[in-house]
């Protein structure tokens, strides 16, 4: 580290100077010129030291030890509050391999932009070097990654999102196998200048992913998937890309092991856009009797074909960055309960008694609280105390539903996909595709009124294929294409896939169905049809349930409203394809025929209907 000159702590004795990690972490010191060098070891004690010195720093509060214990909120600054999409780059070779939907640029250009950016970026700074593993250490469906960062809060964060430190370094010096993930937060410190509490570029932010070499370099934001390399941009971007090349898949779903009444089992996924419900479903509790739902994955699945030609999946992370607003006893208990200690808290309200509070989290709102920008705040008061995209950090082993088996490094086995996305007309509340290409087809055309962990206008619609809209690495519709191939793979045994819609309106603004816990009919109709139950009917958007196949025993909900969650308005229908074709438009020539070949059905069977 000679070259640098910057102070060096914790490299292991195993890594020797000339090792190609060490090479590599002396190159981005050279470049960026933090003032020491930190390799992380994962420990407990170093996670306590970082703590203590992000509370020192004015970045971390501390919270009511009795009623939080070992728990933290950091308030970020104002114009670093979410994932940047319109800062997001997709850097391959050539521009239609990142496709119609994705920022690109020509990485040559912008391999000379960063290096400006960086150069020198972390001075006044330490620099921390995080191996990580994307899975249990040592699962064959599991990858690794370096993050270099200047940011103790991304350590910390990572800490729990991903299993972090030495056992992951040891599987990266013994595989030679790990993908770089290059972070700094844009400001460096002069000499004796004073760090403010959520360091951040305001004005210049990139995101930046080369596909070709699996490199992901992000400037400027400290903020959930803009930082935390591991997750949006390794376990998506980068991950998609190299499950193509590898015939698997990353994808952007929840995994949920459900027990039925007689002790059978099956495990679903589900694809779900920011902010639908994903963390709820992935947490849910049953209201019908005797049945279970355990958590696996609440954000991302990897799977792979096992030798018995079914696809087997793990979740990649270790802990839930999941969105507070909304999260209460009410909708997601379990997500409550997961929280009692250990968490990091962004953009939370901080209670009189040093708790944190948000929109949701309880019936009735603190008197005062010291709102997300660090004021004042009451009940009443027309700005909300969380920001809508305020978040927890917490490890996925403190859930109470956790799956015994959620760490399994061979996976578990899917029967089930789910796609959904927020839509409060048109989509009924469940179907079934045909078979693997409807299936496919029916992810390729599901859309969501957008939120505010997107970019874009709050309740706009915007196509969201597969939930991956933000997070492919590659040309959606070649995306497309590696679905429709892994449905031919030999010998595959695949799941049955369905698309659901929990926020249908009726004419009074109201929703139709009660959503949460009683999902878990739906499930119950999924987990029958996975069963070999026939009780379906063909429509020409797919297989609904038939009359009474769904059980609403005990239920309120207006027959008027149940019917129109269950049918198909041809009317309705007619418009949607036609915004449907406009969206298939975008990709021109490489929208897979088959997919094409299926609008054009759909179109004839609503026409004929
Ligand atoms: C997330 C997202 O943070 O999808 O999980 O935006
Ligand atoms: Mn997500």
């Amino acid at each position: 580290m000679a070259t640098t000159g910057a102070r060096v702590e914790g490299r292991p004795q195993n890594l020797p100077a000339d090792h190609p990690v060490v090479r590599w972490v002396n190159e981005v010191a050279a470049l960026t010129t933090p003032d020491a060098v930190q390799w992380c070891d994962g420990s407990q004690a170093e996670y306590d030291r970082l703590c203590q010195l992000l509370v020192d720093a004015g970045t971390f509060i501390r919270l009511n030890e009795k009623l939080r214990p070992n728990s933290f909120l950091a308030r970020s600054d104002p114009s670093d509050v979410a994932r940047v999409e319109d800062r997001t780059f997709i850097c391959s070779e050539k521009e239609e391999d990142a496709g119609p939907t994705n920022n690109w640029r020509d990485p040559r250009d912008m391999r000379a932009t960063l290096t400006g950016l960086f150069k020198g970026s972390m001075r006044g700074r330490t620099m921390y070097v995080i191996p990580f593993s994307m899975g249990p250490v040592g699962s064959p469906i599991g990858r690794l990654g370096i993050e270099i960062t200047d940011s103790p809060y991304v350590v910390v964060n990572m800490r729990i999102m991903t299993r972090m430190g030495r056992a992951a370094l040891d599987e990266i010096v013994r595989t030679g196998d790990f993908v770089p993930a290059i972070h700094s937060v844009g400001k460096p410190l002069a000499p004796g200048e004073e760090d403010v509490a959520w360091p951040c570029d305001p004005e210049t932010k990139y995101i930046v992913h080369y596909p070709e070499t699996r490199e992901i370099w992000s400037f400027g934001s400290g903020y959930g998937g803009n930082a935390l390399l591991g997750k949006k941009c390794y376990a998506l971007r980068i991950a998609s890309v190299i499950a193509r090349d590898e015939g698997w898949l990353a994808e952007h779903m929840m995994i949920i092991k459900v027990t039925a009444p007689d002790g059978r089992v099956k495990h679903m996924a589900g694809a779900f856009p920011s902010a639908c419900g994903k963390t709820n479903l992935a947490m849910l509790e049953p209201t019908i009797p005797g049945w279970k739902v355990e958590t696996i994955g609440d954000d991302i699945c990897w799977m792979k074909f096992g030798s018995d030609g079914r696809l087997y999946a793990i979740n990649p992370e270790a802990g839930f960055f999941g969105v507070a607003p909304g999260t209460g006893m009410a909708t997601n208990a379990n997500a409550v309960r997961t929280l009692y200690a250990n968490c990091i808290y962004t953009n939370c309200g901080l209670t009189d008694d040093g708790d944190v509070w948000w929109e949701g989290l309880t019936g009735e709102p603190p008197a005062h609280l010291i709102d997300w920008t660090g004021k004042d705040w009451a009940p009443g008061s027309d700005r909300p105390a969380a920001h809508a995209n305020a978040r927890f950090t917490a490890p996925a082993s403190q859930d109470p539903a956790i799956a015994p088996n959620w760490e399994d490094p061979a996976g578990v086995p899917i029967d089930a996909i789910m796609f959904g996305g927020r839509r409060t007309s048109v989509v009924p509340l469940v179907r079934e595709g045909f078979d693997w290409e409807h299936g496919v087809f029916l992810g390729s055309i599901m859309s969501s009124e957008m939120t505010a962990a997107a970019f874009g206008t709050i309740g706009k619609l915007r196509f969201d294929p597969f939930a991956m809209l933000p997070f492919c690495g590659y040309n959606m519709a070649d995306y497309w294409a590696h679905w429709l191939d892994i449905g031919r793979r030999q010998g595959a045994r695949l799941p049955r896939i369905y698309l659901v819609n929990w926020f249908r309106k009726n004419a009074e603004g109201k929703f139709m169905w009660p959503g949460f816990g009683e999902n878990s009919r739906v499930i119950e109709w999924i987990f029958g049809r996975c069963s070999g139950e026939d009780d379906a009917v063909e429509t020409p958007i797919g297989l609904l349930p038939a009359p009474g196949a769904l059980d609403t025993r005990g239920l309120k909900i207006a027959a008027a409203d149940l019917e129109a969650l269950l049918s198909v308005d041809p009317a309705a229908w007619r418009q949607e394809t036609a915004a449907i074709e406009e969206h298939y438009a975008k990709f021109g020539s490489k929208l897979p025929a088959g997919l094409a070949a299926r609008l054009e059905q759909m179109k004839k069977a609503i026409a004929a209907a």
